[in-house]
């Protein structure tokens, strides 16, 4: 496994339990992972060093979590070198590099989305905005962790973000290009499809809270929590999903002669009961994995196999009736500075609350063997229940249960369920 992430922690104890694995790396990993992986302190850029330390221990199946090994060619090292990878080769993987090239393949295969151009000149682009006014949305081409999206409902906002991506370099190349698009009303979801090059199968959607403040307010982050089953999301709607969006992408990729492997994560607007695609992501998401994996119920391994292996449509998926749901444990201050290395007591205890499992992402032990903050994210309280409210009753029961004076969390995560 390749990521450190609550992401990874959830794919990690997933893999873990399959009768396929028989022993389980992780690279750089964190303290819940420890429990669960051999840590290996390698880079997740250090896509050569990965590769040898695969080679030397002779590992069959590499797993990767987050996009940057992929954007670098991770998949398609390991394979030169005979060595199976879950995920996207990097021509594929240009699917989530470049938003200009997510929104032209969508584009030509008429698949719903906002409408768009794309800008190479800061001064063509501020006049394309003035014609057309706000709400708008600027969208750096690259990758930004996130970060490189501007919703702007004044023109000044808009003119300010075309000067500070374009001309400031706030995201460096990443903004040497900016797609300009429409902006679209609707309630926002996160789907999934694992791919195998020629067909998908459906995963769950799943609804992820990117504020970092009770009510949707404050800045936007990797995530603060995320539930499932999402009521909005019927079979019916899965299905125009699909149809409409999923299986055109696939294709269009494929003729591209970028066939598509690996999880395809769909970030969407759903308006009026129809989807548009506003991002494509070419991983799990982090916190929709750790609900994901715990409503999946199938071995998760043979999927995996099954998408590197061309063979998904022998496979069936199998979900728990459950619902599952996550709290985001951050360090204050997150996604601005936050200090490092606070000590963090009661995880063991909370682990035990009946349903739970705390997944960690920037964890790490002291020398007298405390768990330790070394991140942003910190931990992922996660818990299943009969709904989405018994889940959520679960969550925040277990996080009564943590000390840690210097992280905070969401008080509201699933509100759009529980309202309904
Ligand atoms: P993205 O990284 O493209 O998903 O954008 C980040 C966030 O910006 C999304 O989760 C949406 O909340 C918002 N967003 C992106 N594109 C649009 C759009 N065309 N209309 C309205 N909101 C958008
Ligand atoms: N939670 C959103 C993402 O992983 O991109």
């Amino acid at each position: 496994m390749i990521g450190s992430g609550g992401r990874e922690h959830s794919l990690c104890w997933a893999i873990n339990r399959s009768p396929l694995c028989q022993k389980l790396f992780c690279a750089p990993g964190n303290a819940g992972i420890a429990e669960l992986a051999i840590i290996v302190p390698i880079n997740i850029e250090e896509v050569d060093a990965l590769v040898i330390f695969a080679q030397i221990n002779v590992i069959d199946f590499v797993v990767i979590g987050p996009e940057k090994p992929l954007v670098l060619g991770l998949v398609d090292k390991l394979e030169a070198v005979g060595i199976k990878a879950f995920g996207p080769n990097i021509s594929a993987a240009l699917l989530e590099k470049s938003k200009g090239f997510m929104k032209n393949i969508l584009n030509k295969y008429k698949i719903p989305t906002a409408a768009y151009r794309i800008f190479n000149n800061a001064e063509v682009a501020k006049e394309f905005i003035r014609t057309k006014g706000v709400p708008i949305v600027i969208k750096a081409d690259g990758l930004t962790g996130g970060k490189g999206v501007v919703v702007a409902t004044n023109l000044d906002e808009a003119i300010t973000s075309v000067d500070n991506m374009m001309y400031e370099k706030k995201f460096g190349i990443a903004g040497n290009k900016l797609v300009i698009e429409e902006f679209l009303t609707g309630e926002e979801v996160s789907f999934f499809a694992i791919v195998d090059g020629i067909t998908a199968l459906p995963l769950i959607a799943v609804q992820d809270h990117k504020r970092v403040g009770d009510g949707d307010t404050g800045s936007n982050t990797g995530g603060m929590g995320a539930y499932s089953p999402v009521p909005l999301i019927t079979p019916e709607i899965i299905n125009k999903i699909m149809k409409r969006c999923i299986l055109p992408t696939i294709n269009g990729m494929a003729i591209s002669g970028r066939p598509y492997r690996g999880v395809l994560f769909a970030g969407l607007m759903i308006d009026k009961g129809n989807p548009k695609i506003l991002e494509y992501n070419v991983r799990f998401g982090d916190p929709e994995c750790q609900v994901i994996i715990s409503r999946l119920t199938s071995d998760i391994v043979p999927l995996m196999l099954s998408s590197i292996n061309g063979k998904l449509t022998e496979q069936k998926i199998e979900w728990s009736q459950n619902s599952a749901l996550v709290v985001v444990m951050a360090s204050k201050g997150y996604p601005g500075n936050y200090s490092k290395n606070t000590v963090i007591d009661g995880i063991n205890d909370a682990n035990q609350v009946s349903g739970v499992k705390i997944f960690h992402a920037g964890t790490d032990r002291n020398s007298i063997g405390q768990f330790i903050a070394t991140g942003g994210r910190v931990l992922n309280v996660t818990a299943i229940g009969f709904n989405v409210e018994d889940a959520r009753e679960r969550a925040y029961r277990a996080i009564d249960m943590i000390h840690w004076s210097d992280g905070f969390y969401r008080n509201d995560i699933g509100w759009q369920a529980i309202g309904k």
